[in-house]
């Protein structure tokens, strides 16, 4: 998909859809009360094309509801589609996010490959942000996970066009659409990797996935194998690698931003390291999962993905900060090499970790990880992964768990939040929660019961996170979607790349 930005009238533009947002205008609780449609739109034209329709009752602008109007009078384009956003009182960038996905998902299966969109113009709505907004949710509208159907028929949009009034700061609008493309792409990137099936997608093809964005995006990058893990003497990751005859990939980016004067960019400026879980199946291994579900197990790289993804998007925007990205990719498989609950595992930093559960896996390859990315000179740590089913018991498919053990790292998280539109809910890791993870063997346990799960599992990630400020994402829940939504495809949803981006550059000088 092409984006593209235009500044010229609304009646002048020659396109196969013309889409303005219209909100809920009525304040009354009373839920019998009519909806008061308005359009958020001050082009006199557009608002007497649409006034027939509005003032009709058949349609209320409720979420992601559409009316669609052939020939449009007095306008150059072919179709006039009013896209509901709900309540005007609550519009927000998440609504434009959304209805832009949505308008591209109108015009999919109807075969209509090029659209404009009208950006909303309402009270408090910024249009740069809204212009950023609405293109990350066109790209992320276009895509679709039917990449293996032999009958697939690319229904890809061809050209996506904003139109902003002739009135706003030009070159703002610019920069933050620009935004929008890398932000968007890098997340469908990453939903790309995640959408792959296990045979396809082994850690070694994700390595070298990595390798090729890296190559192409101007980043350094270094993919090893089982010696590499032997030799730093990652006994955590190697653990689960053992059991499996595809052999694992340690992936080390890194982002270095154009050489400046500033303290930021020189050695003793920040140094922020990505890590993600990147489980290409996830079996259980030994202690091994029902067989329902488990095809679903390939989105166990997840973590890996956003990472990679985020690296992408970095590379683009050019933060100036320094940024490692890591990912630790295994196969967890049942076989006579595996490694077994009783075993006692000996991570990177020295820690003695008696496995209970070999299904626990996740948090062994991010153990070693995390120490990994410390040795490389990290001063702050992020890791992203599909960690545990308990975190989807908590929290379901709307949010995903944020973990942190330092309350400026977590603030500067929450605000990246705040841009990004996505939704993460924090939990606790208050240090009394450790006890349920102490071994009677060695140091501590990779599992700490039922109770607690998704805590428990980051207390283990916490442990080697150390001193450090350390941000940990559980996206079990959110990083597949098994129902479709009006403005994204169902499978993998691509969350936690713009919010771990926009978490980079809030540490930017
Ligand atoms: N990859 C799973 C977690 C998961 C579950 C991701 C559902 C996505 C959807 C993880 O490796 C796992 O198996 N965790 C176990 C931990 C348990 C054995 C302590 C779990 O959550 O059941
Ligand atoms: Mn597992
Ligand atoms: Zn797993």
């Amino acid at each position: 998909m092409k984006s593209q930005l235009t500044f010229a009238a609304v009646p002048s533009l020659a396109t196969e859809l013309l889409v303005v947002l219209a909100a809920d205008s009525s304040a009354s609780k009373d839920k019998n009360a009519p909806a008061q449609p308005v359009l958020l739109s001050k082009d006199a034209t557009i608002a007497s094309a649409d006034k027939p329709a509005l003032t009709s009752g058949e349609f209320n602008a409720g979420v992601c509801e559409t009316l669609l109007l052939h020939a449009p009078p007095e306008l150059k384009a072919k179709r006039l589609l009013i896209l509901g956003v709900g309540n005007a009182a609550k519009v927000s960038l998440t609504e434009v996010r959304k209805a832009a996905g949505a308008a591209v998902r109108f015009a999919k299966p109807r075969g209509i490959r090029e659209l404009t969109l009208v950006l909303p113009e309402h009270e408090g709505l910024d249009m740069a942000a809204a212009a950023r907004a609405a293109v990350e949710g066109a790209f992320v509208g276009d895509f679709d996970p039917d990449t293996y159907r032999s009958d697939r028929k690319d229904r890809s949009i061809q050209t996506f066009t904003v139109v902003a009034p002739a009135s706003v700061d030009r070159a703002a609008v610019e920069a933050a659409s620009r935004e929008g493309v890398i932000l968007g792409e890098s997340q469908n990137f990453a939903r790309a990797l995640v959408n792959e099936p296990g045979n396809r997608l082994t850690p070694t093809a994700l390595g070298l996935r990595a390798e090729e964005m890296c190559h192409e995006h101007h980043l350094e990058c270094e993919v090893h194998g089982t010696d590499k893990l032997k030799e730093l003497k990652m006994g955590a990751f190697w653990s689960v690698a053992q059991g499996s005859d595809e052999p694992p990939a340690l992936v080390i980016m890194r982002y270095e931003p154009p050489k400046t004067e500033n303290k930021n960019a020189s050695k003793d400026g920040p140094v922020l390291a990505l890590v993600g879980k990147g489980i290409t199946f996830d079996s259980g291994g030994i202690s091994i999962k029902p067989s329902e579900n488990m095809e679903k197990m390939k989105y166990d790289m997840a973590g890996a993905a956003a990472m990679i993804g985020a690296m992408r998007a970095i590379a683009l925007l050019e933060p100036n900060v320094r940024v490692l990205g890591i990912v630790c990719s295994a196969e967890n498989m049942p076989s006579g090499k595996s490694y077994k609950p009783g075993d006692i595992s000996v991570a990177m930093s020295g820690k003695t970790i008696e496995v209970i559960n070999t299904d626990a896996e996740g948090r062994l390859v991010l153990a070693d990880g995390l120490h990994y990315a410390k040795q490389l000179g990290a001063t702050y740590l992020i890791d992203a992964a599909t960690l545990t089913g308990a975190c989807v018991v908590a929290l379901g498919a709307l949010n995903g768990g944020v973990f942190s053990n330092d309350e400026d790292t977590y603030e500067h998280f929450r605000q990246a939040t705040a841009i990004s539109g996505e939704k993460f809910w924090r939990m606790p890791v208050d240090d009394e929660y450790r006890e349920m993870i102490v071994s009677d063997i060695g140091d501590i346990k990779n599992t700490g019961g039922r109770a607690g799960g998704a805590i428990t599992a980051a207390m283990f990630l916490k442990e080697f996170a150390g001193d450090t400020p350390w941000i940990h994402l559980d996206i079990a829940g959110v990083a597949w979607m098994d129902e479709q939504k009006p403005w994204i495809a169902k499978g993998p949803s691509g969350v936690a790349v713009r919010s771990i981006v926009e978490w980079v550059r809030s540490y930017a000088g």
